[in-house]
């Protein structure tokens, strides 16, 4: 049999019939009668199975007793045209190798139809299911696209640290790094902690942003981006939050606001547009099983400009609603951050497109953010989506030397630690911008899953890291 070379079933759907074919992979399923068996086999390069026909006559039936779902198998036979509908080809099978049996009693995805709660508690397994499979693909295919639109534009991939001890977002939800012995921590004279004798020499943490590095890179070879695992010991439980993420963070010398919002609004219409391009198999079995909106609600977020609107319009906005009867469950008022209920009040209900929310007060935003002239707002944006909320964050920074110490004394922050930081504005000083992607929430969008958890092979919330 290991003459012959494999092709993968990708490939195998496409092909003409009439060659003779070597198929790997694991059984979804099997039926037939005592003359035939219809085995349908799938090696993740696709959605789709291709469809063994096993003759009886031809096999012995013990072998053919442990073709059972989740086995996984080699077959050889001939590709031939396909008698039945759904498929253009199939295997008439000549040679099966069981590579692998799967006891039908134990193996936890033995069901068609298990939930998508069920299939967390088996995470390790679950990887293995179509649902899985579409999810993977599809972020992977994001994940290509996110290199291929920034290497076209020479944006420079840059790699910022996981380990690190600032806390760019100043929220201080971080995860210390540490190789102290907890149950006998060195203390200093004053009876504190004492950093320098942890590994580091000094308090660490895992990054929530690559951020503040990436805009050291910015101002040295002009745009760049970033894209990688971003942590936040944040404790909510949420459909949208996960303890471990992934975020790309571009940041771009001489950009201003305009420029940093024409560049989210291109990026995410490329992914999306490049989604419907180059996955639609698996954008069809997701549309079908779990939101038949998803590839229509893909498709409407291409054609139209987004919204611009700022904080305090967007206030209005909601007060007029609440006044109207609408109810929320959170308060809102000039000052207040939004919460995703209000977020989607505002692009589901009201301006029906995804908005782009700019001139926060400051108050609710970083330190790095540029202020405005106003004395109480700040430069930034949130770039919201249907179904999702707040699926970009980002700003013009503050390029002022000045104004950016005296934001970072008001809000009590070390300037010492972010001496670093603060020498972009002390040389060579240029107006510059970026934003941050959250890369389970852009899947979130364009799979239609309903839960972050179920979009990230393994996912990090609290109380909760399996493998
Ligand atoms: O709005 P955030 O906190 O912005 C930043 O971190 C900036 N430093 C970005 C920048 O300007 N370079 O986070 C950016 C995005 C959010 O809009 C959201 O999509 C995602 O990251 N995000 C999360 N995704 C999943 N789980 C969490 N806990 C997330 N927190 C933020
Ligand atoms: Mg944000």
């Amino acid at each position: 049999m290991e003459s012959l070379k494999r092709t993968k079933i990708k490939a195998l759907l496409q092909m003409e019939p009439g060659v003779e074919v070597l198929a790997k992979g694991w059984v979804r399923t099997k039926r037939g009668n005592k003359q035939v068996k219809f085995i349908a086999l799938n090696d993740g390069s696709t959605i789709n199975n291709i469809q063994i026909v096993a003759n009886t006559e031809l096999f012995d039936e013990e072998l053919l007793k442990r073709v059972t779902t989740g086995a996984s198998l080699a077959v050889k036979g001939d590709l031939v045209e396909s008698v039945g509908g759904g498929q253009h080809v199939e295997i008439q099978a000549k040679e099966i190798e069981v590579l692998g049996e799967c006891d039908p009693m134990r193996f936890p995805l033995q069901k068609k139809d298990t939930t998508l709660e069920f299939l967390r508690s088996v995470a390790h397994m679950r990887l293995r299911t179509n649902t899985f499979g579409a999810v993977l693909r599809i972020r992977n295919a994001m994940a290509f696209a996110i290199h291929k639109f920034f290497n076209e534009k020479g944006f420079v991939y840059l790699h910022t640290p996981l380990i690190t001890e600032s806390d760019a977002e100043g929220a201080g939800d971080m995860f210390q790094v540490t190789t102290m012995d907890l149950k006998n921590i060195p203390l200093d004279k004053k009876g504190n902690v004492d950093f320098s004798k942890d590994f580091f020499g000094k308090k660490t943490s895992l990054t929530v942003s690559g951020q503040l590095e990436g805009e050291l890179g910015a101002t040295a070879v002009g745009e760049i981006y970033t894209f990688g695992p971003t942590f936040r010991a944040e404790n909510s439980n949420t459909p949208r939050h996960l303890a471990e993420f992934w975020m790309i963070e571009p940041e771009m010398a001489f950009y201003d606001i305009n420029d940093n919002m024409a560049l989210a609004e291109e990026f995410v219409k490329y992914l999306v547009q490049y989604a419907l391009d180059n996955c639609m198999d698996d954008l069809k079995f997701l549309n079908d099983k779990y939101d038949d909106g998803l590839i229509e609600r893909m498709r409407s977020v291409l054609g139209i400009a987004f919204q611009k609107v700022t904080y305090t319009e967007a206030v209005e906005i909601l007060e007029k609603a609440i006044a109207d009867g609408v109810k929320f469950e959170y308060p809102v008022h000039w000052g207040t951050d939004f919460q995703s209920e209000h977020e989607r009040y505002l692009v589901e209900k009201h301006f029906q497109k995804p908005v782009i929310l700019i001139d926060f007060p400051k108050d609710i935003k970083a330190f790095y953010m540029k202020q405005n002239p106003d004395g109480r707002t700040v430069r930034g944006m949130d770039v919201l989506f249907p179904k999702i909320g707040e699926i970009i964050g980002g700003s013009e920074r503050e390029a002022d030397l000045e104004k950016l110490e005296q934001r970072i004394d008001e809000l009590g922050m070390s300037r010492k630690n972010l001496e670093w930081y603060i020498d972009t504005r002390r040389y060579g000083s240029v107006p510059h911008s970026g934003f941050g992607l959250g890369f389970e929430r852009l899947l979130l969008f364009v799979t239609g899953m309903a839960n972050i958890r179920d979009v990230i092979p393994f996912p990090r919330t609290p109380k909760n890291a399996e493998f």
